[in-house]
């Protein structure tokens, strides 16, 4: 393999000035790795993204898709590759044209407007014959709507191929028509090493540095404490958060990773796919369900450094099957208050939406995000609604659910970061089998109607938050009274009672509860088939969430006949 001009150049296209002549006798200008006096580059860091670049390159791959919104630190770590290789770096955008990729100010304002044209950047670089790189900023739009732009690209990539030459496309999002998926290698471009964020630190210091007025105190520790918290934020973004601590507080300092975790949040709000849940739901606020909260109490502790040591592996997550109305949202929002880790909800109707982005980047960035504040919980509600179509995916809409299902199932299986997964769903008929399989979650819950015990611990549960002493009401009569009712039924009963005293100007009792229970209809009598439906399937694949008590049997029985 030599590292000669894949193709001579042809003398009828107008080469574009901006781009460098290839010299005279063909081959490649001499640019010696390092210039004497100049420092070796430092030695790649084996599975960092520029060594993967850097193999991407040497083994001539032609077309490489970068998916990513940091356009900048990809372009530098592009020309940092092809400088490794002695290599000009070009950078192309729709505004600019085709120029030679460099960052001082005066290079920034230079335009090359014979190759705005994207056929025409592409037709240059046909024609250049130089050992190089080039990076097309604004390609991927054309590559939805353009056929001219897509077939060039594919011929641009036959010429590339076995020559000196690779093409790099930049894009926030991965935009590739079905002709190209041969020609192209899509890199995952992640969030900023620690090293790389390190760095954004002491740039940020040293601008401060001779300011007598701005305190930094940093320590090892506190930098790590920091590194981490600025995690899954673009350079970009560390910068802003650094520059807005610096600016308003005077200091840095090991307690400023709280201002970077309400940056975060905000972040992750801007995603518009995930949602920022403050943990608002105390646990104890859950009735019953005894068997998940024992289950959830014990793994407390699961993301500790202490109990990585002692050998626990952290959980994976749950699903959460059931009845409607019975407290699987409520157990979600009241495990991150219990395990004090933050909560985010996939809003699986926005990944699908197309109002942000294409369904399948929108759930790769949902589960990066989710693993850049790890540890955490990440929510997924009614995952029926999202994979309902999976078996029919291919002929309704492409493929789309089925490949967003298949990215889903795969991170399920293979994650090795700490993010706890919790779905809920109460139709399971609509569920794709293949979520059941193992080693996609730890365990698999059904949630059912509250037993009598349950039902008098919610009943507590929901007086105490009205400010009322439950011990003055009869739980035992209001247990009674309200077989068949979920959760929210009963919950929904107090609260029409209260407003029936507050008319009546009498305080709560439980003969307005009983008389609110009585007036309404619970939805397990208008839904006795579903229901019944569920339990027959939940019986067979998954665990009980309540405590299962011998004596309890009867009521089991029981509350099937009541159904009815
Ligand atoms: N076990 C429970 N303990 C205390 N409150 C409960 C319980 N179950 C339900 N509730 C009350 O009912 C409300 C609604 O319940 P929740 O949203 O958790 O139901 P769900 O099981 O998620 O229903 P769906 O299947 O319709 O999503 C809760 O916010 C809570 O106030
Ligand atoms: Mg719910």
């Amino acid at each position: 393999m030599t590292d000669v001009p894949a193709r001579p150049p042809t003398a009828p296209s107008p080469r574009p000035a901006a781009v460098a002549a290839p010299p005279a006798a063909g081959g490649p200008p001499a640019r010696p790795a390092a210039a004497p006096g100049e420092a070796r580059p430092a030695p790649l860091v084996p599975g960092s993204v520029v060594q993967e670049i850097d193999i991407l390159v040497r083994a001539k791959y032609p077309v490489l898709y970068m998916v990513t919104h940091e356009e900048e630190r990809a372009e530098r770590i592009i020309a940092e590759v092809a400088r490794r290789q002695n290599k000009r770096c070009y950078s192309w955008s729709l505004t600019r044209g085709l120029l030679e990729s460099g960052t001082d100010l005066q290079m920034k304002k230079k335009v090359s407007e014979a190759t705005t044209d994207p056929y025409e950047a592409m037709n240059a670089v046909i024609d250049n014959v130089e050992n190089a790189i080039f990076i097309f900023k604004d390609l991927h739009p054309f590559l939805k709507q353009d056929i001219r732009i897509v077939r060039r690209l594919r011929e641009l990539a036959g010429f590339l191929r076995d020559s000196p030459r690779t093409l790099f496309l930049v894009a926030p999002s991965l935009t590739i028509p079905c002709e190209l998926e041969k020609e192209i290698t899509v890199i995952e471009f992640g969030f900023p090493t620690p090293g790389e964020i390190s760095q954004k630190i002491d740039e940020m210091i040293e601008l401060v540095k001779g300011n007598p007025k701005v305190r930094i105190n940093l320590g090892q520790a506190d930098r790590e404490r920091l590194i981490k918290a600025c995690s899954g934020l673009t350079l970009r973004e560390v910068e802003n958060v650094l520059s807005k601590t610096l600016i308003a507080q005077l200091k840095l300092d090991g307690e400023d990773f709280r201002a970077i975790l309400q940056e975060k949040e905000q972040i992750i709000r801007k995603s518009g796919i995930l949602e920022f849940y403050a943990a608002t739901e105390a646990f104890k606020s859950v009735g019953g369900l005894e068997n998940l909260k024992e289950w959830l109490s014990k793994r407390a502790q699961a993301f500790s450094e202490k109990a990585r040591a002692f050998g626990c592996t952290p959980p994976k997550g749950i699903m959460l099957l059931g009845v409607q109305g019975c407290g699987k949202s409520l157990v979600a929002k009241a495990v991150s208050s219990l395990w004090n880790v933050p909560l985010l909800r996939l809003d699986m109707g926005r990944i699908f939406s197309g109002l942000v982005g294409s369904s399948e980047e929108n759930v790769r960035r949902a589960i990066r995000t989710a693993e850049s504040v790890a540890p955490a919980i990440l929510w997924v509600d009614e995952v029926e609604k999202a994979f309902a179509g999976v078996q029919s995916s291919g002929a309704s809409d492409g493929g789309v659910t089925s490949r967003v299902f298949g990215t889903f199932l795969t991170w399920l299986q293979e994650k090795t970061t700490p993010v706890f997964v919790i779905a809920t769903s109460n139709k399971i008929r609509d569920l794709p089998p293949e979520l059941f399989r193992k080693g996609r979650f730890d365990d698999i819950f059904f949630v059912d109607l509250p037993l009598p015990a349950e039902r008098k611990d919610i009943f507590a549960i929901h007086l105490t938050k009205k400010k009322r002493d439950p011990q003055t009401f009869d739980l035992d009569l209001l247990a009674d009274r309200s077989e068949g009712y979920s959760g929210a039924e009963i919950e929904e009963a107090i609260s029409s009672a209260i407003y029936e005293a507050f008319a009546l100007d009498k305080d709560l009792s439980t003969e307005l509860i009983a008389k609110a229970l009585a007036e309404t209809f619970p939805l397990s009598k208008t839904m006795k088939e579903e229901i019944e439906d569920l339990r027959k399937w939940a019986s067979e694949r998954a665990r009980p969430a309540s405590a299962f008590q011998p004596s309890q049997e009867a009521f089991k029985t029981h509350r099937a006949l009541e159904i009815g």
